[in-house]
């Protein structure tokens, strides 16, 4: 993750702005920066490393200027270095960005052919240009930012500053956080990546939402939607003084962490593909992963269902086997384990007692030890060979839902480097579900729009005793989480099923009271599972379709269709958790359970 920061003030902003970057340093540290405008030019100090390298930098070299933007990095394209810290800038735009522009380099070719030089590798400075080449054509900065922001794909949160231009900042987000601080009177503005950065300064705050852009003056914001039309944002008090972790303007954490997906998504993707060459990395597992003759998969819960996604993909792509089982059975089973194995832990936490004990089993008999965690510092961590971290961030809700993608998207990463390293996969595959796990932050953003249909949905279910939930291939592990997340906060009982084995005895409890939500991506199994929705629509059941399918496409009579976007079969497992999720979070809501720490639970069970 980065951190992005903004100041109007009638005062010098440098030392202020650098505050607000201090208490964004969680979010990443490779590099920071800050630009103001002095007498109308747009000035620049930046340094690598921590924020402490930029302050050496400005005791010396000292900025003015009553406006400025800011960046802590954590390098997604292009090494940490001076050449590649924000600000980037042009003489007329100033720029810093948390996220991803997923068609940089075509933009870059663009630019670079219409006579712009670029200066480092980053992808933000694909936006720099661009909005300068708009300026070019003669147009004004908001008309410049409009027509640039249209041009973009991708996750993105900017801040720009313009030449020239000593009261105006233009700030926009697309599956990025962006906050506005309002400052006393009409004198100071603010501009952050949460309202930890604005804290110091005030803690009345706009949440700006999906899509919107915003122009920033002294006196007060103008915010818009992605389609230009001005829009009213409530201003909110925020409680990010008091807590160093908060809501935001969700009403729940587990909210604002189905939220932030895109995100840190995009974050963990940055962590493991070299974005200009599209190209996966993972740590060197100290093992030849050429002659790997197994890996064995261990976890508990939603993190047991990554890893049974993940043995589809390993299967699949690697073609090395794959036992999985969930740890609380495999810590006391005695497993037979091959010599020169693999054995791979997925935990949030890092700290699961029954994931712990099977590691530890594991590496007593030989397996080399890779373990996905969100918590770098964990015991899990450390007694790992080799760490593949998620970027998901703190998460708060005792559902886990951000790490859930995370480690989806690592998974997704380590089958695709197995596959290289063992020449299942060649360069072309690669590049083919590189590009496709490179959309997914968009996806999920466009899957988030879409979030008010699931209040009709959930009042639905919240009148059911018994849900199921139905998956073929690898949405059969999204199926039982998809049932763990509705149990595990609405209480409602729900189970997932493999929709094959429907007709081996489940099908006995299909009648008109019992919802079945089918998750089905249009892929090569997508037929067989319409089968199975006729088999329940002939029995009266209630059918919610989650799928990218047109509504027809079940050949029967469907209670909801949740559309999901068409995106490469490769993604779907990651795709489809969004919608589950949802739909377990607004039942939850309506049946009034406490979201974010539901009875009986704990955030990591760290006792058998
Ligand atoms: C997920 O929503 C649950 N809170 C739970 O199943 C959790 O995934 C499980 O306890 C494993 O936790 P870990 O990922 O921290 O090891």
């Amino acid at each position: 993750m980065c951190g992005i920061v903004g100041i109007l003030s009638s005062r010098p902003v440098a030392h202020d702005l650098v505050d607000a970057l201090r208490r964004l340093e969680y979010r990443g540290y490779d590099s920071a920066g800050i630009a103001t405008v002095e007498d109308g030019r747009l000035q620049r100090r930046r340094a690598e490393g921590k924020l402490r390298n930029l302050e050496t930098r400005l005791l010396s070299e000292p900025l003015q200027g009553h406006i400025g933007i800011g960046h802590t990095r954590w390098a997604t394209h292009g090494g940490p270095s001076e050449r590649n810290a924000h600000p980037h800038m042009s003489a007329r735009v100033s720029v810093v960005h948390n996220g991803i522009i997923e068609n940089f380099r075509e933009l870059k070719a663009e630019l670079t052919a219409a006579g712009h030089v670029f200066e480092s590798d980053t992808d933000t400075e694909a936006v720099v240009h661009l909005i300068t080449h708009e300026l070019g054509k003669g147009l004004g900065p908001v008309e410049a930012v409009k027509a640039s922001l249209k041009r973009l794909r991708g996750a993105f949160a900017l801040a720009i500053l313009f030449a020239g231009e000593n009261d105006m900042m233009i700030a926009a987000r697309l599956g990025s956080p962006l906050v506005i601080g309002h400052g006393n009177g009409n004198s100071e503005m603010y501009l952050g990546s949460d309202a930890i950065a604005l804290a110091p300064f005030t803690d009345t705050v706009t949440y700006l939402e999906e899509g919107d852009w915003a122009v920033l003056q002294r006196t007060g914001s103008v915010i818009y939607d992605r389609d230009g039309n001005a829009v009213e944002r409530p201003p909110v008090k925020s409680q990010a003084s008091a807590l160093l972790v908060d809501k935001g303007n969700h009403r729940h954490f587990m909210a604002k962490e189905i939220y932030e997906q895109p995100e840190v998504i995009s974050h963990t993707l940055a962590h493991y593909i070299d974005m200009s060459e599209g190209r996966v990395r993972i740590p060197d597992l100290g093992i030849d992963l050429a002659s790997v003759p197994r890996v064995t998969i261990s976890a508990c819960g939603t993190a047991y269902y990554a890893g049974l996604v993940a043995k589809y993909w390993i299967e699949r792509f690697a073609r090395v086997p794959v036992e999985i089982d969930i740890a609380s059975e495999m810590r006391y089973r005695e497993a037979p384990l091959p010599e020169g194995g693999i054995a791979l832990f997925v935990s949030q936490s890092g700290e699961t007692a029954d994931t712990l004990a099977t590691l530890r089993y594991c590496k007593a008999n030989g397996q080399r030890i890779a373990a996905v965690v969100n918590v770098r510092t964990s015991t899990i961590a450390r007694e790992a060979d080799v760490v593949l971290p998620t970027l998901a961030g703190p998460e708060i809700g005792v559902a886990s839902t951000k790490a859930f993608t995370c480690q989806l998207t690592a998974l997704a990463c380590f089958a695709i480097a197995l596959g290289r390293a063992r020449g299942t996969i060649d360069e072309a595959r690669e590049r083919e579900l590189v590009d496709a796990l490179i959309e997914v932050p968009r996806h999920i953003t466009d899957e988030l729009t879409t979030e008010p249909r699931y209040e009709a949905l959930a009042h639905t279910l919240s009148k059911s005793h018994d849900v199921l939930y139905l998956g073929r291939g690898v949405s059969f592990p999204l199926a039982m989480e998809g049932a763990l997340k509705l149990k595990e906060i609405s209480y409602l009982h729900a189970e997932g099923y493999a929709a094959g084995e429907l007709k081996h005895g489940p099908i006995a409890l299909i009648d008109e009271n019992m919802p079945v939500i089918v998750v089905a991506p249009m892929d090569d199994l997508f037929e067989k599972t319409v089968s199975n929705m006729q088999e329940v629509a002939a029995r009266g059941g209630k059918i919610v379709l989650i799928s990218n399918a047109p509504d027809d496409a079940a050949g029967c009579a469907l209670a909801n269709h949740i559309q999901v976007p068409t995106a490469h079969v490769f993604t779907s497992p990651i795709l489809y958790a969004v919608p589950i999720q949802l739909i377990a979070y607004h039942t939850a809501v309506v049946m009034g359970t406490d979201v974010d720490q539901p009875r009986n639970l704990a955030k990591s069970v760290t006792v058998e």
